[in-house]
């Protein structure tokens, strides 16, 4: 009696396993293509501040939510890059092994760009263009560039 049900308890946890892995292997091409948005959606937000080095928007409190959203995806970015989401999830990706592999470096790039986009949104709160113009140019180098370079592959 103890062994059947043990070993039907095994079986039920096995199944469990085994629908959550399916369940995992879609979700993994979803998760990309949710996290490949985010990314372009960083490099529209950063194009919206960059308009302010350049005079195009004047008024800087304008900006202040959009700095503020990167800001608040970049303490969940170590999230949009789970376990089994690299290479071999079988779609289009340019997430190196290193993002596994070294994670906790790479924790700390994505806590780079929280850093920085806070910079920002202290410059922003200035009112000095070329403040801003100056933090944005930061963010780009040490936060979206830095990680570039060691976890991003080069385009396909
Ligand atoms: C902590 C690391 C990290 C930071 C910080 C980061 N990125 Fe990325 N980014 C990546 C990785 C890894 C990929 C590849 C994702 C994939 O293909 O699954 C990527 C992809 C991209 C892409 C291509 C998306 C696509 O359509 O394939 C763009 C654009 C981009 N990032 C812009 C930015 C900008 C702008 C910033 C800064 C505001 C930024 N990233 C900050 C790691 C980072």
């Amino acid at each position: 009696m103890f062994i059947a049900r043990t070993v039907l308890l095994t079986l039920a946890a096995a199944a469990t396993t085994l629908a959550s892995a399916a369940a995992y292997a879609q979700a993994a091409p979803e998760l990309i293509g949710v996290r490949q948005g985010v990314m372009r959606s960083f490099n529209a937000q950063m194009g919206i501040v960059a308009a302010v080095g350049r005079g195009e928007i004047t008024n800087t409190k304008l900006i202040e939510p959009v700095a503020a959203a990167i800001n608040s995806i970049a303490k969940q970015l170590p999230a949009l890059f789970p376990a089994g989401t690299g290479a071999e999830a079988g779609v289009r990706t340019r997430a190196k092994p290193e993002i596994w592999s070294k994670r906790a470096d790479f924790v700390a790039a994505a806590a780079k760009l929280d850093e920085e986009t806070t910079k920002l949104s202290a410059a922003i709160a200035t009112g000095n263009a070329p403040a801003i113009a100056a933090a944005a140019t930061s963010v780009t180098n040490n936060a979206c560039n830095a990680c570039h370079g060691v976890y991003r592959a080069a385009a396909q």
